[in-house]
């Protein structure tokens, strides 16, 4: 294990809270922020039932698993002070640019001048974000997989103007939490959301268009291709919602119509299905 560092998360969603037990499960000190205690109670409870497993299956002791949720200090709508002497900031809030870079410009001014301050943004520019913060060299994407603490993947984002320094630091950091660094340069979705968005989009509009059924999409591409999940099923998993956000963004980057969500996924979204976490998408899942 590297040396104990001081983490910030901000951003208690899916990917937040999976990015902080990960951090904590390494030993590291995480300050998780966000900015509602539901929020936050929502985000710790899910890293308990994600501990609750690692337990379970005689992978982490009871007492280690309490040990690294004493780790994880929430943080209620005080950013400034979550990241107060911290090695590395992760932000992982909405897939919307103008909110990260609101976040941005705070984690700027207040982390300190060498910490390295890391984005989880699946698809918007490290460049434009970066643009929010005096010292732009230090921004960097560190794209996670989800769930966080069992995916091997970060995928490394260099911006315009970071610097090889921050590269090579986020690489030793992430490969310390035991995870594998793919690096990318910094274009709409980079590599793992320009080839996967594409993919569940087209799974969607065969379905739309009657190619299959929503079984019969899943069954031909999870055994046919070896994949874990089928299509729609990790679009349920993903998100519904966050896949048309990043379908319509890298459409605005690139003017590309291959990037045109599916208009049944939009509509999905205007109807709250969402996938797994609102308990409806492609499928209907009992507990959210
Ligand atoms: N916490 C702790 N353990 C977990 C876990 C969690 N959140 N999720 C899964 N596990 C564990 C299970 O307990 C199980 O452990 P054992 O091997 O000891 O039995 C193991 O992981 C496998 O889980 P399951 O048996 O439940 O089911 P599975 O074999 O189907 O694996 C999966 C689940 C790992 C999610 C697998 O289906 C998979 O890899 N799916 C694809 C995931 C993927 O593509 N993720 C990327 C999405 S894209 C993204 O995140 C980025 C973006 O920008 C959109």
């Amino acid at each position: 294990m590297t040396d104990t560092l001081k983490v910030a998360v901000v951003g208690g969603g899916t990917m937040g809270n999976g990015i902080a037990q990960t951090f904590a499960m390494n030993g590291h000190l995480v300050s998780l922020a966000d900015v509602s205690q539901e929020g936050l109670e929502r985000a710790l409870a899910n890293i308990r039932t994600s501990l609750d497993r690692f337990v379970s299956k005689e992978k982490m002791t009871a007492d280690q698993a309490a040990g690294v949720a004493d780790r994880i200090q929430p943080v209620c709508n005080d950013l400034a002070s979550a990241v107060e002497g911290v090695d590395i900031a992760v932000e992982a809030v909405f897939e919307k640019e103008k909110v990260k870079k609101e976040v941005f410009s705070v984690l700027g001014e207040s982390a300190p001048a060498e910490a390295i301050l890391a984005t989880n943004t699946s698809s918007i520019s490290i460049t434009t974000i970066a643009s929010a913060v005096a010292g732009p060299e230090r921004v960097v994407g560190m794209h996670f997989m989800n769930p966080v603490p069992i995916m091997k993947l970060v995928e490394l984002v260099r911006g315009e103007r970071t610097s090889d320094a921050s590269v090579d630091r986020t690489r030793a950091i992430a490969e310390g939490l035991g995870k594998t660094v793919g690096v990318a340069e910094d274009y709409a979705g980079f590599v793992s959301n320009r080839i996967l968005m594409p993919m569940l989009n087209e799974a969607a509009f065969a379905l739309h268009e009657g190619v299959a059924s929503r079984e019969d999409i899943d069954i031909i591409m999870k055994l046919g291709m070896n994949h874990p999940m089928g299509p729609l099923t990790l679009a349920d998993f993903v998100g519904l919602d966050v896949i048309v956000d990043i379908l319509d963004y890298m459409l605005q980057q690139t003017g590309d119509p291959k990037f045109r969500a599916c208009p049944m996924l939009r509509r999905m979204v205007q109807a709250g299905k969402l996938g797994r976490k609102s308990g409806e998408g492609f499928y209907s899942y009992e507990s959210k």
